[in-house]
């Protein structure tokens, strides 16, 4: 019989790396895990419950919030609220951080940066959506948590993930040491282990961009798109365009198969679009573990000094090849 390891066991086992650690992070972790599977129980059933369409509301991003948006975000800070390991979250759909003051997180050391629910623009129509989060530690040992505890790089993570809520359930995270990926068996209620130690192929064929915006985009992702369509066989091209419009979805499906996602500045928003804290950081640290690359097209995304919880930037990220030669048109058209 093949021996099953359940997210639960594995962040237990994985604990034995860290001779000091007190089991806080592996409890945060479990509370995320929780989360997962009320939020996937949610999707699951969206077109049965009346949990799909418009919020009616409009978060600091100036998005339109969908009904998912909220109860997923809900769900997030409720658990960890109650898990007690975590201090301060930063989420997507809140102007400002939320503080926990509860007697159990009287000294929890964590702060968290959450995308509750990715992809918002697929929910009605029954096309996979995700989660994404990213861990620090305080730097402070006491005291109201500072902003600048808050804004720490990307490369001072000590973990990250994401859930892809898609054909199966998927968790995959990192502490720092490798990617894994468990499966949600629906039947037992468990996530379990099915893609240890995820790497990334140095080089693929996939390159996935919003490519209505091409007037848009500067002009070396214009030179970098008409190459993955020019006929070479050599290097397989041309090559496959895929567009899921939800970035776990397309991240995730380029880190098994290998390929490049890009989200470039646009005339209409010349900072990019996606989310440095809670979209760009912890997916940059997931596809650098399993040995891939993640740029601004110029600098690596895990060394940006954030100045702000929204902080947009533009993001390449995927395989190390495919990267390097976006950067290498950025660089040449300028
Ligand atoms: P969110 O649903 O969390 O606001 O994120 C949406 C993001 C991301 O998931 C996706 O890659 C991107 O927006 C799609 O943007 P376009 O519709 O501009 O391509
Ligand atoms: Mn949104
Ligand atoms: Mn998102
Ligand atoms: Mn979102």
């Amino acid at each position: 019989m093949t021996k099953v390891t359940t997210l639960g066991q594995f962040i237990i086992e994985k604990q034995a790396d860290f001779p000091y650690a007190k089991g806080e992070l592996s409890r945060l972790l479990r509370d995320i895990g929780i989360a997962a599977k009320i939020v996937n129980r949610e999707v699951n059933k969206a077109g049965l419950v009346d949990i799909l369409g418009d919020n009616g509301t409009t978060n600091v991003q100036g998005e339109g919030q969908k009904k998912l948006d909220v109860y997923a975000d809900e769900q997030f800070i409720s658990a960890l609220r109650s898990g007690g390991e975590c201090c301060v979250v930063a989420s997507e759909e809140h102007d400002d951080c939320i503080s926990i003051h509860s007697e159990i997180s009287r000294n929890a050391k964590y702060i968290v940066c959450i995308d509750p629910l990715d992809g918002s623009s697929n929910i009605d129509v029954n096309v996979s959506v995700g989660t994404i989060f990213s861990i620090y530690r305080r730097t402070a040992t006491e005291g109201a948590v500072k902003p600048d505890e808050i804004l720490q790089k990307g490369i001072c993570q000590v973990a990250a993930g994401y859930v892809i809520y898609g054909s199966s359930t998927m968790l995959v995270y990192t502490t720092g040491r490798g990617v894994n990926g468990f499966t949600l068996d629906p039947s037992i209620g468990e996530f379990c282990l099915s893609h240890p130690n995820m790497q990334i192929p140095r080089s693929g064929t996939i390159y996935s961009i919003n490519e209505g915006n091409y007037i848009e985009f500067p002009q070396g992702v214009k030179n970098y798109i008409k190459y993955c369509q020019v006929e070479d066989r050599a290097t397989m091209r041309p090559f496959t365009s895929r567009y899921i419009g939800s970035m776990v979805a397309d991240v995730h499906r380029n880190l098994i198969k290998g390929g490049v996602f890009l989200y470039p500045t646009t005339s209409s928003h010349p900072n990019g679009k996606l989310r440095l804290m809670y979209e760009c950081n912890p997916l940059a640290f997931i596809i650098e573990q399993a040995g891939g690359k993640a740029s601004d097209g110029q600098r690596r995304i895990l060394d940006i000094q954030p100045e702000g919880l929204h902080q947009r930037t533009p993001i390449f990220i995927g395989s190390t090849e495919m990267v390097e030669k976006v950067e290498e048109f950025i660089r040449t058209a300028e």
